[in-house]
């Protein structure tokens, strides 16, 4: 954990503050690649994650972009409202969950609203490199656009493609169009709200993708129905311990409670944080960090949301 110091505020678009964090002493913070994220814990006392925005060469700094979601359990809404400039804020190191693709040799980056915000860091990462990438960045109005203006003035201006949903359809993104053709060595990368990554990702599977060449990073869980919930048993292979799932509680929360550590960040299915091996039985899976292969292996699940679909996991703990 680190306490870093506000140094910078703003609202850079309509429901989106960013925040410029740097150490206390002004001493270099930890590293970054791009597509790195920090766990912020909020003033509203829930843990946030937050991807950062800026140039992962910057040691002086962390920039994250915070959108405020009513819909929220309140994380968003208190650095909104709570948090200044000139306050401290207990943050995590760096994890990168979304990292670009060594190997790639072009990289496609969709970026859906706040989903701009990894993408940014990926830019300024490949530019500098000289690799080729392009940048899709689709959002609702010019007002809701954070970092237009860093786009505007960046250095791989020219690569950047702009999509504004309020102007005519013709002037929003046609993923099947510019998707058409899956190449080799071309990776993409999408990040925005569930409707908008869909809308990429399936285009991206109707025309061939490959899913080992498509990335994805999540801001919120979709909707999982749980009144078919069914209590389950889950043996820890290294202990030899039993644990008993009731209905209406997960696997994470149970460990939890007996003191049995399990690495968890977003506890809703999307960071990937707490994947966990699977030895025995078939898990029923709800996250959306793991791609559609990797569900059907079923030797990983991720213990903060899925559950079992046979009466007994064994767990590699
Ligand atoms: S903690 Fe994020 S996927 Fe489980």
């Amino acid at each position: 954990m680190l306490q870093v110091l506000v140094s910078r505020k703003v609202l850079v678009a309509d429901g989106i503050c960013s925040f410029e964090l740097q150490s206390l002493d002004g001493s270099p913070l930890p590293q970054f690649s791009a597509g790195a994220h920090i766990d912020v814990h909020t003033p509203a006392g829930v843990t946030r994650q937050y991807s950062l925005c800026n140039h992962p060469e910057e040691r002086h700094r962390y920039l994250i972009g915070v959108l405020k979601d009513p819909q929220s359990r309140g994380g968003s809404q208190a650095m909104h409202e709570q948090l200044e400039q000139g306050q401290t804020l207990t943050i995590s190191e760096p994890r990168n969950l979304f990292p670009l693709a060594a190997e790639g040799k072009k990289h496609l980056l969709f970026a859906g609203g706040i989903g701009i915000t990894p993408m940014l860091a990926m830019a300024y990462e490949l530019s500098q490199r000289g690799v080729d990438f392009e940048l899709h960045y689709s959002f609702r109005a010019n007002a809701s656009a954070a970092f237009l203006d860093v786009l505007n003035e960046a250095p791989f201006a020219s690569q950047v493609k702009l999509y504004n949903n309020a102007a005519a359809p013709a002037a929003m993104l046609d993923a099947p169009a510019v998707l058409a053709t899956p190449e080799t060595g071309v990776h993409l990368y999408v990040c925005g709200p569930i409707g908008y990554m869909e809308y990429v990702l399936n285009s991206a599977a109707a025309q061939g993708w490959p899913a080992e060449q498509t990335h994805r990073e999540f801001f919120s869980a979709a909707p999982v129905e749980h009144d078919g919930d069914q209590p389950f048993e889950v043996e820890l292979a290294k202990s030899g311990q039993t644990f008993h799932i009731p209905a209406d509680r997960t696997v994470f929360e149970v460990l939890d409670e007996a003191g049995i550590e399990i690495e968890t960040s977003c506890e809703q299915g999307i960071c990937g944080s707490c994947v966990t091996r699977v030895l025995q039985g078939t898990p029923d899976h709800r996250d959306q960090f793991m791609t559609d292969k990797e569900h059907a292996a079923n030797d990983r699940f991720t213990p903060c949301c899925s559950r079992s679909k046979s009466p007994r996991l064994v767990l590699d703990l």
